[in-house]
């Protein structure tokens, strides 16, 4: 019996949605950024053939905690802007083998592509997620532009930097209210990349690559993309505000206390003063 298209999957269509929107906002210059998605069988299953594996994918990892886990990802190199009209070159929907050594291709890199060379961030971050979230399923990695800036002008602290972007917007602590982590500077792709992103991933559902961009972890879609765009939002005018001289005034600690009790959600530790 043959499936309905892959492209009409609507786990597809939020992967092209979403990075279209990364690329629409400037986020995602050529191959920057990449995406994971973690389904379940039943979500797949309408429309690909489980048992027809195209290519085994070795990874340089021990992914045993997600042995048989389906996820749909970008592939490495590929360009956020192709991702709309060449769904099937640019996304892949992969399978993790038996043993957690490899992936297994089902559908898509139909031009011979591989998922992101990011791939050890996204599943170690997936793993460490699905620990404290288990309705966790997104994880999402762009070059946001003016948090990078940011993470050149000003302290690489947690503490401080969440800070500011908790008061350049109103809506920042009630969306964040678990702050940004941030590990050091770090080569791209490695293990090391990714057990530190991992780590962090614990603790908070925003992670900072200074000088890079920013991973992001959630539920869904949305909320990865809520939450990644309104850290950004905040960092933009943070990046307005030394524009235009410094701050006069912002959102005091006693008015973000109020803020938190208001929308029912408890900041970070030792955040506010
Ligand atoms: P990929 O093209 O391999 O996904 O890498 C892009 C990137 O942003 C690396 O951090
Ligand atoms: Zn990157």
């Amino acid at each position: 019996m043959s499936k309905i298209s892959v492209i009409d999957s609507p786990w597809t269509q939020e992967m092209i949605e979403v990075t279209s929107n990364l690329y629409r906002l400037g986020w995602d210059e050529r191959n920057g950024g990449n995406v994971s998605y973690l389904l379940r069988e039943e979500e797949v299953s309408p429309y690909v053939d489980l048992a027809n594996v195209t290519r085994t994918i070795a990874i340089p990892f021990d992914a045993a905690s997600l042995v048989g886990k389906y996820f749909i990802v970008t592939g490495s190199g590929k360009y956020f802007k192709n991702v709309a009209k060449a769904p099937a070159d640019n996304l892949g929907l992969i399978r993790v083998t038996a043993d957690g050594s490899a992936v297994e291709l089902l559908w898509g890199f139909e031009d011979g592509g591989v998922p992101t060379s990011e791939l050890p961030s996204h599943f170690m971050s997936h793993i460490s997620r699905l620990t404290v979230d288990p309705e966790h399923r997104v994880i999402m990695h762009t070059h946001a532009t003016h948090l990078i800036a940011m993470s050149f002008t000003q302290e690489l602290d947690e503490r401080s930097f969440t800070r500011k972007i908790w008061q350049m917007c109103s809506e920042s602590l009630v969306v964040m209210p678990d702050g940004i982590g941030i590990i050091p500077w770090l080569v791209p792709g490695t293990l090391e990349i990714g057990k530190a992103t991992a780590e962090k991933f614990k603790e908070t559902r925003l992670v900072l690559w200074p000088h890079h961009g920013m991973y992001g972890s959630g539920k869904d879609m949305d909320e990865v993309f809520g939450l990644i765009e309104t850290a950004e939002k905040s960092a933009e005018i943070y990046t307005y505000v030394q524009a235009q001289g410094g701050a006069k005034q912002t959102i005091t600690d006693s008015e973000l206390v109020a803020l938190a009790a208001s929308f029912q959600v408890v900041p970070k530790v030792g955040y506010l003063e």
